[in-house]
């Protein structure tokens, strides 16, 4: 192993250790010593230990280093490893079974950016593993390895391609979770029908999950946090959404969800977030949304929603973020909220009728703004007017440049022809 360590293929290497005994002494003297592993050294309680060798050699293997005690910083006297973090890594790191078998008591196992290849995990560490995150890591994750973690609370896989026939063969074996995100993963297939109920934290933003929302995702009453934003998601949002009483964060954005907008929702009292952005949805805007007293962030733009926005300035400056724009049907009462709120959509006429064509996609370029209003007067005027400028721009230049190529190949032609 000729390698200069120096270019430490692992930038960070976070370990925290199991004191057995501590462990052992913490549980209940009736209660057998369970499954957990026995240290190959036997101690007496009071001398101080260092990490189980075999472990030592395990991070040795996977090129993590250790020439400095990972142990030696902490006063108390570590004996095994309980969490694991490698990130960073270059791909020429790999696993190994032997390395992995040894590294069987982490009950959390992170890999953040380090593109290297997944092998099967040990019996013994998949199960005890509660923890797993992986990062833009391990290449490429099958529904089926996932799905042998069977102890775990708590799941993250993020931009990491996940071929599976769906989210339903990787979770509906771990009966303990709490929290599950699997985004920017290309999973395709439906949503899970059974759910277990201790769920607190549901992301699965991002992937290419199709079909309708379940109704039973609705009896998660626990759940503060669903992000099913950017997938396929199609038919309309379940009437039983207000069932999910807990919910903070509700993203439903970028789907094909169509109909109205459930009236359950003015059952979630403890809403902050509510992202329906781009989808099919119709009808009016329901009032009740202006007296949800914890929302911060409303984003409804890309819909096809229609009639008065019942919203006034007070309710909309309370807000970090309000966006309606990209609704063609949708106005606003400019006796109630003037014409200083850059709304992206039309002033209502006596009717409720958007009065002129709403601002047109011109401001698509700078939506990723998260100032859709302000106070500056007569703004649009002058956005508008510029709009036009730059598009006009890029069609004289192109025809410009298609010009000189043409010229260009004129003169190539002509050239070949005066030989
Ligand atoms: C990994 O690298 C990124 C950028 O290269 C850096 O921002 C980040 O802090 C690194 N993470 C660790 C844990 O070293
Ligand atoms: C982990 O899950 C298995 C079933 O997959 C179970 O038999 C075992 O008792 C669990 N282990 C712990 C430590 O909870
Ligand atoms: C998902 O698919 C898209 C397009 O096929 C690709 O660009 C992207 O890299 C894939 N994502 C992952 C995490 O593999
Ligand atoms: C849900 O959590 C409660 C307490 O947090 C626990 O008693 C119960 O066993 C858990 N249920 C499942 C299915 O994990
Ligand atoms: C939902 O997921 C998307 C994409 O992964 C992300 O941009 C958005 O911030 C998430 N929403 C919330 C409320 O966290
Ligand atoms: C809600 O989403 C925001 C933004 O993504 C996040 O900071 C916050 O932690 C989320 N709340 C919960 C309860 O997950
Ligand atoms: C909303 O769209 C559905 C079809 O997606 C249609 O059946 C319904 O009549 C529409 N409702 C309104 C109020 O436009
Ligand atoms: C604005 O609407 C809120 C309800 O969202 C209401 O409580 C408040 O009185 C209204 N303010 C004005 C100035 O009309
Ligand atoms: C606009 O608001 C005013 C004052 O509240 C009201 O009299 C009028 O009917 C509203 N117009 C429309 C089109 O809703």
């Amino acid at each position: 192993m000729a390698p200069d360590p120096s270019p430490l293929l692992l930038f960070l290497v976070h370990l925290s250790l199991l004191l057995h005994h501590a462990a052992a002494a913490a549980a209940p003297p009736t209660s057998a010593p369970t499954s957990a592993p026995k240290p190959p050294t036997h101690s007496s309680p009071n001398s101080p230990s260092t990490l189980d060798p075999k472990q030592l050699r395990a991070l040795q293997s996977l090129n993590i280093p250790t020439s400095k005690d990972p142990c030696s910083h902490s006063s108390s006297p570590f004996r095994h490893l309980l969490s694991l973090t490698l990130a960073n890594c270059s791909d020429d790191v790999a696993l190994s079974l032997t390395a992995l078998k040894s590294l069987s008591t982490l009950t959390s196992l992170s890999f953040l950016n380090c593109p290297i290849s997944p092998i099967k995990f040990p019996a013994e560490l998949a199960a005890n593993l509660r923890t797993f995150t992986a990062v833009s890591s391990l290449n490429k994750l099958t529904g089926v390895w996932l799905s042998r973690l069977q102890n775990l609370t708590s799941l993250t896989v993020s931009r990491v391609a996940v071929s599976a026939s769906g989210p339903t063969i990787i979770l509906s074996g771990m009966k303990s979770l709490h929290s599950v995100t699997l985004s920017h993963t290309n999973l395709t297939g439906n949503l899970p029908k059974h759910w277990h109920s201790n769920l607190t934290f549901l992301d699965l933003s991002t992937n290419q999950l199709k079909g309708e929302i379940p109704i039973s995702l609705t009896r998660l009453e626990n759940l503060l946090h669903l992000n099913l934003s950017s997938n396929s998601l199609s038919e309309t949002i379940p009437d039983t959404i207000g069932d999910l009483s807990s919910l903070q964060n509700l993203s439903l954005a970028s789907n094909s969800l169509s109909g109205p907008i459930p009236e359950s929702l003015a059952a979630m009292p403890a809403l902050t977030h509510l992202d329906l952005s781009s989808n099919q949805l119709n009808g009016t805007i329901p009032n009740f949304i202006r007296d949800m007293k914890r929302l911060k962030f409303l984003n409804l733009a890309g819909n096809a929603f229609h009639g008065v926005l019942p919203f006034n300035a007070t309710f909309i400056e309370r807000l970090e973020v309000f966006k309606v724009g990209e609704n063609s049907n949708l106005c606003y009462n400019r006796t109630v909220l003037g014409s200083k709120l850059k709304l992206r959509i039309a002033a209502c006429d006596k009717h409720g009728l958007p009065l002129s064509p709403p601002p047109a996609k011109d401001a698509s370029a700078d939506d990723s703004s998260d100032e859709d209003y302000d106070d500056g007067d007569d703004e649009n005027v002058g956005e508008k007017k510029h709009s036009g400028g730059p598009s006009k721009v890029v069609l004289g230049f192109a025809i410009g440049i298609s010009s000189i190529v043409f010229l260009i190949v004129f003169l190539i032609l002509l050239a070949k022809c005066c030989k």
